[in-house]
């Protein structure tokens, strides 16, 4: 059994759904943590798993996730909560008026296992759609669409955008190692 703290119902979700496919048990710690501030994602996900280390009971992990935009530079990478919170998908279609709309999704999860920090990393590639589309997932997911499909993760049910997510390929990563047994 492992512990994620997250407090996103949607980030559950599709984690929780992957590890009932894998037949583990996860429980639910739904509680909001600080996050600490860094320039990468890894940093992020690392240095707030370690603030959480002695506040949790047994294996847990956390993940953070950032939206890269290639044509501004990354951004807003880290700051993919504010950006979100402040301008939103509109205010990101509008920065990307006239320019290239290539992106990606990192997900950097983050575990403590048997007293071993372990972190897993997943991407996803592909663009920002001229405008919002579709009811599903949450935060940018309206947004996005994947490379190779003609559609956003909003219009993708949990399942699909389970087989192709950053979260989807950084949750793999950690459930082979718990399967294995390697830490
Ligand atoms: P955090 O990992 O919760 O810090 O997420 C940073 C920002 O990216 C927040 O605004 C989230 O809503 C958004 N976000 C995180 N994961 C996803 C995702 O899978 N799809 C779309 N937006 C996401």
């Amino acid at each position: 059994m492992i512990t994620f703290v997250t407090s996103n119902r949607h980030k559950f979700e599709e984690v929780s759904a992957i590890f009932n496919d894998a037949g583990i048990e996860l429980s639910w710690e739904q509680m909001k943590y600080e996050e600490i501030q860094a320039d990468t994602t890894e940093e992020v996900s690392r240095n707030s798993c370690i603030k959480l280390i002695g506040q949790i009971h047994g294996d847990f992990f956390i993940e953070d996730t950032g939206l890269f935009i290639d044509s501004l530079k990354g951004f807003p990478g880290v700051y993919s909560s504010y950006v979100q919170k402040t301008i939103g998908n509109d205010g990101i279609i509008r920065l990307l008026k006239d320019r290239p709309d290539n992106a990606m999704f990192k997900t950097v999860l983050t575990a403590y296992i048997n007293g071993t920090i372990k972190q897993f990393t997943g991407i996803l590639e592909g663009s920002i759609a001229s405008d919002e589309r579709g009811e599903g997932g949450f935060g940018y997911d309206p947004v996005f669409i994947p490379s190779g499909y003609g559609k956003t993760l909003s219009e993708m049910d949990l399942t699909e955008k389970n087989r192709v997510s950053h979260r989807f390929r950084a949750v793999k990563g950690l459930v082979e190692s718990l399967a294995r047994n390697d830490h």
